[in-house]
């Protein structure tokens, strides 16, 4: 290890700040956190920040929707990454907003240069327009037929039934998600970053000498190369309002295209940090920097990483990344993770019913420094959690703990059993240190569960419960739990990148300081130890069940506003006879208990009287509109005679009629005075 620690600066990117977090966002904040713990475990100075992505169309748009402002709205959604962020171990050292003070002013100040230098161009461009609600229509929020197929309702950029990229104006029959309205074409000067002002400086940032170090990984060098055989194209960076963001200092009305400051949130959230443990933010982001700068990321947001930035960023007279670190995508059970399979799994919800940390472990054995997607198995992550971690890692101390505790007063002995075993696991310090470092890391939980079974191993071939039975073995015994007690607290220090929490529980255990990576070198004799707790269970079958009955629950929670649903046409397509409305049994009924249901997100649940005392147990979806104690007394309308329903939490024999799009905005129907519980509706 060089004797001069480095300074170093890490990110994660910025989530936006509509929508929760999810498991297929944590893999890239565990995958950096794992490596900016184990930057720290070395001994470097390595800081970690991050912050939610909060401008944009569909957040000021959600907030509409939310009927809150887009500050109330971004305040919440923080507090909640912040929280979710903090229960999975992921321990930035800052996690602030794009919408502050600082990336406001960064940004404004990163424009002046790039602007004064020559780098900004103007010019009109005609864009979609939704005459109703009176603003520019960002590609997602058309939908039409296909140009290529003829699917319906397919976004104006891609088709997802035969993969056909194509602008909005060429879908047939568009239509705004926003209001339904046809779209109409109309100008507005837009600003752009002069891209190709930045060929050299991206060709040599992105494709060095063979001598020089790389700056992205050789498979991303390859993707960005069809950029450049393409032409370097200018970058819009403004859009008009309404618009949730920074304005443009010059150009009222104007606002920074949300990809233009994100990546400025990065600088806005370290200075913010640098304020508070007075650091100096120059000596990170100045040309002359030498502190090391790297970005986690996914590999959907290279572009806006790898040229963009850069050129960003050297216009400004900034330094450029050491290294932007791409990772591949999440797939649950082999498929993309999909709210209608169910796979759609909340941060939040993981924590429902599983352990972080065992996510964090199972992220762990998987990842590779490459841009494959990982795959959560979850038969193979109970597997891996339960034979490995459990079976193989924590259960090294759980069998020796008592013996210790119990015959030799909580102490370990001067020397242990086998130095060479212990030699052994030492050994493997800088092999291990050197795949994190690669960010190998499904490599070095390779070489730590093989160093693992042969402790086992070892445990096997003593059998301390055997040597306990005889009082002639009580040294060899005292030894030999001294040993696996040793061989354990080495695991622990090498797999505390991903564990933290509970590697900070078995340092507790032997009474220990904070574990450090160079404490490998060193061994644990005569030292009092605390009586042992156990460490982890298995992962029960019971508990993914349940984890995944409340993701398929959550099934709407970020749903996108969709089209309001077409009236009938009249052309007897969709229409039904008044046979058919007669067999709706509509009623009016009286609520007379609410309760939310333990477990549901979504749900409430009704006891509605249907007149003379005859009552009816409901599950109704309209818990994100209504709180229990508002409903009980109320009048409503039901469908009394639809067949039960078996749900998770009961049977459920009706429904409640509600209309809306969802979220805060969905209204129950109420009978005008004079209506009675039990009367039909006609
Ligand atoms: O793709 C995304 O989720 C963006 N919010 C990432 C922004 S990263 C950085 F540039 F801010
Ligand atoms: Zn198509």
């Amino acid at each position: 290890m060089p004797s001069q620690p480095r300074t170093i600066l890490v990110t994660s990117a910025l989530p936006y700040a509509n929508g929760p977090i999810h498991i297929g966002h944590l893999v890239e904040y565990i995958q950096t956190d794992i490596w900016v713990r184990f930057q720290r475990l070395r001994g470097q100075r390595c800081w970690y920040v991050c912050a939610d992505d909060t401008h944009g169309t569909p957040i000021m748009l959600r907030a509409e929707q939310e009927g809150v402002t887009p500050e109330q709205l971004i305040a919440r959604m923080h507090a909640e990454h912040a929280r979710d962020f903090a229960d999975f171990g992921v321990a930035f050292d800052n996690y602030y907003s794009t919408h502050s003070p600082e990336n406001r002013a960064l940004a404004e100040s990163i424009y002046k240069r790039l602007r004064d230098a020559g780098h900004i161009a103007r010019r009109t461009i005609q864009q979609a327009y939704d005459p109703v609600k009176r603003m520019f229509l960002p590609d997602r929020f058309i939908k039409g037929e296909c140009p290529r197929c003829g699917a319906k309702d397919q976004y104006g950029d891609n088709c997802e039934a035969c993969g056909a990229t194509y602008a909005p104006t060429d879908l047939k029959h568009p239509v705004s998600v926003l209001s339904g309205a046809a779209p109409v074409e109309k100008a507005s000067e837009h600003y752009f970053f002069k891209l190709g002002d930045f060929e050299d400086t991206l060709r040599k940032y992105l494709f060095p000498d063979i001598t020089a170090a790389r700056h992205v990984q050789a498979e991303v060098a390859n993707k960005l190369d069809e950029w450049f055989v393409a032409g370097l194209k200018d970058w819009d960076i403004s859009r008009d309002a309404p618009y949730f963001g920074f304005e443009i200092p010059d150009a009222p009305g104007k606002f920074f295209y949300v990809w233009l400051d994100a990546p400025i949130g990065y600088m806005a959230s370290f200075q913010n940090l640098c304020a508070r443990e007075h650091l100096d933010f120059d000596a990170f982001w100045g040309k002359n920097s030498t502190a090391e700068l790297f970005h986690f990321i996914g590999k959907d947001i290279l572009n806006f990483h790898a040229l963009f930035w850069p050129a960003l960023l050297e216009g400004a007279g900034y330094r450029k990344p050491t290294a932007i670190f791409v990772h591949g995508y999440l797939t649950v059970n082999g498929l993309k993770m999909s709210k209608s399979r169910g796979t759609f799994i909340a941060a939040r919800t993981w924590l429902n019913h599983l352990d972080a940390e065992y996510l964090r472990y199972y992220f762990a054995a998987k990842l590779g420094p490459r841009l494959d997607d990982i795959d959560l198995n979850l038969d193979d992550f109970s597997a891996r959690v339960n034979s490995n971690l459990v079976g193989k890692y924590v259960n090294i101390a759980a069998r020796s703990a008592s013996f210790i505790e119990k015959q030799f007063g909580g102490k370990l002995a001067a020397v242990c059993h086998r130095p060479e075993l212990v030699k052994t696991l030492q050994s493997k310090s800088e092999t291990i240190a050197g795949h994190y470092e690669q960010r190998e890391y499904a490599e070095a939980v390779r070489e730590i569960m093989a160093l693992a079974d042969e402790a086992n191993a070892f445990v096997d071939e003593m059998k301390p419960w055997v040597l306990a039975k005889d009082p002639a073995q009580h040294e060899l015994l005292h030894r030999v739990c001294t040993t696996n007690l040793n061989l354990f607290r080495l695991l622990t220090i090498y797999l505390k990148p991903v564990l933290p929490r509970l590697a900070s529980e078995v340092e507790k255990f032997l009474n220990i300081p904070a574990l450090a990576w160079a404490d490998s070198g060193t061994l644990l004799t005569d030292h009092a130890i605390h009586p042992y707790h156990h460490l982890a269970t298995r992962v029960d079958p019971k508990q993914v069940a349940a984890l995944l009955a409340e993701a398929h629950e959550n099934l709407t929670m970020t749903t996108p506003p969709s089209p309001p649903a077409p009236l009938p046409q009249g052309d007897g397509s969709n229409l039904i006879s008044i046979d058919d409305f007669g067999k709706l049994d509509l009623r009016i009924a009286r609520i007379i208990a609410a309760s939310f249901v333990e477990g549901a997100d979504k749900l409430l649940q009704l006891t509605v009287d249907l007149g003379e005392g005859r009552t009816r147990n409901i599950f109704a979806g309209i818990r994100s509109a209504y709180d229990p104690a508002q409903l009980e007394g109320r009048l409503t309308v039901v469908v009394a005679n639809l067949a039960p329903r078996k749900m998770k939490f009961g049977v459920s024999e009706g429904m409640v009629l509600a209309a809306g799009p969802g979220g805060k905005e969905l209204f129950i129907l109420s009978p005008d005075a004079g209506a009675q519980p039990g009367m039909r509706v006609k």
